[in-house]
C-alpha cells in the first residue's frame, strides 16, 4: 500500500513516501480496517516524529504517523457489530495503533464513528483529535451554559473547534486571541471578542472568566484572568500518572510516575495560588464522543476549518506547514480522494 513514514526520529527531512509498504491487516477481532481517504495532522505528530514522546510512547521505524483518519470500512473483525464493510467513518486512532498516513489502517472499533453525513471526508478528517480534545476539556472543566470562557490560540485546529462548541452548544460568551487578519473568521465562528495577540497581552485586558482554556501553554497568564472558583484547563500541562496510564493503556514506570506527579503538582499550585482549579487534559480516542461531534456537525453547530490540503506524496511539506505553527484550522493529507467521490449533500 502507499504510505508516508519516518525513517528515524527527526524533522520532516526524515519523512519518505512509498507505494510498496506492506499492506495493513486487521490487528484483532475487535478492529475495523479503514481504507483511508484522508488523514490530518496535529502538533503532536511533529513532536512524536521528533522523538519528544519516546519516554511515554517509543516508536520503531519505519513509523507511519498521524492520528486522524476519515475513510471507508474495508473489513471488520469477528467481534465487531457496530460497523460493516462500506461504512463511511472517521476516527482518532489509539496510541499503539499504526498511523494514518497510509492506504489502510486497523483501528479498534470503540475508536471509530460514522462520519458526519453533510461534509466531505476531506473536511471531517481534521475533526477527530481536536474535536475530542475540546469536548473532553469542556467536560473536565465542567463548562456550564452561558459562562464566560477565554480560549487562547483561537485560529488553530483546537481553537476554531473550541470557539464553535463553546458558542453554539454551550451558549458561552467567548473571548479569544489571534492575528489581526484572522479576526473576521473567528467572529464568524462565534467569538464575541478577539484580541490581537501581536498588539495586546490578553492578561492585561481580560478579567474574571469562569473558564480559561490554555491552548497557548501560558498557565500563569490563564490563572491570572480566571475568577476565584473558576477553572483553568491546559493542553500542554503535565499529565498525572493516572491520566498517562489512561491514555497509553500501560502503567508508566515508577520514575516517570514520580516525574509526572511532581510536574503536575507544581503547575496546579500556580492555579491554586490564584484560587482556581487546574486540570491538564489529554485527548482520549472515543468513537462515542465522535458520534456526538458528528451530530453537532450535522446540526450545523460546528463546521470544519481547513487550512490546506497536501497529497500523501508531499506529507513532508504538510508536516513543515504544521510545524510552522501558522495554520488556520487543519492541515489535511489526501490519501485517496477518489474514495469519497460519491459524496453529495443529504
Ligand atoms: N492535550 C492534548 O490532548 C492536545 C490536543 C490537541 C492539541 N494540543 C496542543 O494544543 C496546541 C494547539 O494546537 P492546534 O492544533 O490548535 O495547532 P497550532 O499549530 O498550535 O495552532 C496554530 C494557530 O495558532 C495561532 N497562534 C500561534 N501562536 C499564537 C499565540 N501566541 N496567540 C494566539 N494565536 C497563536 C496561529 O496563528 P498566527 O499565524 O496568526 O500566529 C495559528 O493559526 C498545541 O500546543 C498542541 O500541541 C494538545
Amino acid at each position: 500500500m502507499q504510505a508516508a513514514f519516518t525513517t528515524a526520529y527527526g524533522g520532516p527531512d526524515k519523512i519518505e513516501y512509498s507505494e510498496n509498504f506492506s499492506l495493513a491487516q486487521l490487528k484483532s477481532n475487535d478492529h475495523v480496517l479503514i481504507q483511508v481517504a484522508n488523514s490530518a495532522l496535529n502538533p503532536i505528530d511533529g513532536l512524536r516524529n521528533r522523538g519528544y514522546l519516546r519516554l511515554l510512547q517509543p516508536d520503531s521505524h519505519p513509523h507511519i504517523f498521524a492520528y486522524d483518519v476519515a475513510g471507508f470500512v474495508a473489513e471488520v473483525g469477528t467481534a465487531v457489530t457496530a460497523f460493516k464493510k462500506g461504512d463511511r467513518v472517521y476516527a482518532r486512532i489509539g496510541e499503539s495503533e499504526q498511523g494514518t498516513t497510509a492506504g489502510f489502517v486497523s483501528v479498534r472499533d470503540a475508536h471509530v464513528a460514522i462520519a458526519p453525513k453533510n461534509k466531505p471526508l476531506l473536511e471531517t478528517a481534521g475533526i477527530p483529535l481536536v474535536g475530542l480534545t475540546v469536548l473532553q476539556s469542556f467536560e473536565a472543566g465542567n463548562l456550564k451554559r452561558g459562562q464566560r470562557i477565554f480560549i487562547s490560540k483561537g485560529a488553530g485546529g483546537v481553537g476554531t473547534f473550541a470557539i464553535q462548541l463553546a458558542k453554539h452548544v454551550y451558549g458561552a460568551y467567548v473571548i479569544t486571541t489571534a492575528s489581526e487578519k484572522k479576526i473576521p473568521l473567528l467572529k464568524e465562528l462565534g467569538a464575541d471578542e478577539v484580541i490581537d495577540y501581536h498588539k495586546t497581552n490578553f492578561w492585561d485586558v481580560v478579567k474574571d472568566v469562569d473558564f480559561a482554556y490554555d491552548v497557548s501553554d501560558q498557565p500563569w497568564a490563564h490563572a491570572m484572568i480566571t475568577k476565584k472558583g473558576g477553572v483553568v484547563v491546559a493542553l500542554r500541562g503535565v499529565p498525572t500518572a493516572q491520566s498517562a496510564k489512561n491514555i497509553l493503556s500501560t502503567e508508566p514506570g515508577l520514575i516517570l510516575s514520580y516525574v509526572l506527579a511532581a510536574g503536575n503538582f507544581l503547575t496546579s499550585r500556580f492555579a491554586w495560588w490564584y484560587g482556581t482549579r487546574y486540570d491538564a487534559v489529554f485527548c482520549a480516542a472515543s468513537g462515542k464522543d465522535l458520534a456526538q461531534i458528528a451530530k453537532y456537525i450535522e446540526e450545523g453547530k460546528i463546521k470544519p476549518i481547513v487550512d490546506s490540503v497536501y497529497d500523501l506524496r508531499n506529507a513532508k511539506d504538510a508536516v513543515e506547514k504544521l510545524e510552522s505553527g501558522r495554520a488556520t484550522g487543519k492541515v489535511i493529507i489526501s490519501v485517496d480522494d477518489t474514495l469519497d467521490k460519491g459524496f453529495k449533500l443529504p
